[in-house]
């Protein structure tokens, strides 16, 4: 049974029935079609204690505030991922408390794996044999894989550079990769190239982008559920949210919103979203004040932050609420930045993140550093994706690791005892 009161496009405005299996706005608009939730049947099931008694895994575990049945879930188990009370990290970035929700335990080591299940399962229940994607790679092996374990085809457009990880997943998992070289200023290919194959073949689009699919952003909703579970019904102060197209920090103002007309919170954290310096078009318009229709796409997106380079931010109109609703802020960190965040997670936490996962990290010492978020502040980084899918980028910062004959002498030239 599901609790949904009504549907309706972000651009026009039109009006839609879960009956008629929404996916994109029939007007064309790149509107997204948004859920809306009847908070009162859904309160008279789900309270905190309600929420307590169940299986921390699967984004059904919140069935009442999701827009697919869970009968046509697959069976892969994303989310349940733990919130680690990071005190390394923080002692030597000078924070009290300060949190990480790791992502990188989901099925496919990134945090896609909880809004794929739900854009996967709304594909089986329509019946559609053939999914796409337009990703820069995350998002695309987390449908491979969603898509295998339901039987259906997958396509993947992925930019030129994608990751050697990536690409073994997506590759493992049976999809057909295709890259596409960026030629035109400001456009992202593999957008275009998705499009073409929604309008000419009648595939399923099912890239992590609201406009192109709403599921997308309903899954992610789960990682403030969770987290706000994890520390005790507590809002932190400050939630660091690495971001490309806006769509995961849509589904957490809407996992916010959900929980406070559910009066499970009383109060917001702020929404701070992180992007590299090499593509930052929602930091810009939230520093510069603009409205979504102002923004400019980036024009040639670069950073090793590669998960982060959409040109455009297909849901900023939610994300830019999302920052100026929780009273937020938004910040750009440079890829020395990243880099150095990577290396920081690992020896002083043990959690090997990707560049684009580790992006809040750089954030949170920036920020403090420049007095925007304080040592006594509740913080969480969400480190969304795993290291392991880009491990090329990581060894290239050392030096080759030595080769020894068996014997003492030998080790004595590399390491002081
Ligand atoms: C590891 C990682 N973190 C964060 C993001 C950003 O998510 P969004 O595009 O929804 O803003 C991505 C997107 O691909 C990603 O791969
Ligand atoms: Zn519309």
């Amino acid at each position: 049974m599901l609790f949904i009161e009504s549907i309706r496009c972000s651009k026009c405005g039109r009006e839609y029935s879960i009956d008629d299996n929404p996916i994109m706005c029939i007007n064309r608009d790149l509107g997204r079609l948004d859920f809306f939730y009847d908070y009162g049947r859904v309160g008279r099931v789900l309270d905190r204690d309600e929420i307590s008694r169940r299986p921390m895994s699967g984004v059904w575990r919140y069935a009442e505030l999701m827009p697919v049945e869970a009968k046509y879930a697959p069976r892969l188990v994303e989310g349940g991922t733990p919130v680690i009370h990071a005190k390394n990290l923080g002692g030597e970035l000078g924070f009290r408390s300060l949190y990480l929700k790791d992502e990188t335990r989901n099925p496919t080591a990134s945090f896609k794996d909880r809004a794929m299940a739900l854009g996967v399962a709304k594909a089986f229940e329509m019946q559609k044999n053939d999914v796409v994607i337009a990703s820069s790679g995350n998002a695309a092996s987390s449908l491979a894989a969603y898509a295998a374990s339901l039987g259906l085809r997958c396509t993947a457009f992925v930019p030129e550079n994608v990751s050697e990880g990536k690409t073994a997943q997506l590759l493992l998992f049976g999809a057909r990769v295709i890259r596409v070289r960026q030629v035109e200023e400001g456009k992202d290919p593999t957008v275009e190239m998705m499009m073409e194959t929604v309008e000419e073949l009648g595939w399923y689009p099912c890239p992590s982008f609201g406009p192109f699919n709403p599921y997308q952003v309903e899954g992610p909703k789960t990682i403030t559920y969770e987290t706000i579970e994890q520390l005790n019904w507590k809002p932190p102060d400050v939630i660091l949210v690495p971001t490309g197209s806006g769509c995961l920090l849509t589904g957490l103002w809407k996992g916010l919103q959900d929980l406070k007309q559910l009066g499970i919170i009383d109060s917001y954290p702020k929404l701070v979203p992180v992007q590299p310096e090499g593509n930052k078009p929602l930091i810009r318009a939230i520093r510069e004040n603009k409205r979504f229709e102002e923004i400019e796409p980036e024009k040639w997106p670069h950073s090793i932050a590669s998960g982060l380079l959409d040109p455009y931010p297909w849901d900023g109109d939610a994300a830019l609420e999302a920052v100026r609703r929780t009273n937020g802020t938004g910040i750009a960190v440079s890829d020395d930045e990243i880099t150095e965040a990577v290396k920081l997670l690992a020896r002083k936490e043990g959690i090997f993140a990707e560049p684009s996962g580790a992006v809040g990290v750089a954030a949170a010492a920036k920020m403090k550093e420049e007095g925007i978020i304080d040592a006594s502040d509740d913080v969480v980084i969400l480190v969304t994706g795993s290291g392991l899918k880009e491990s090329e980028k990581i060894t290239k910062l050392y030096q080759k690791t030595p080769v020894i004959e068996p014997t003492v002498d030998q080790l004595m030239k590399y390491i002081k005892p």
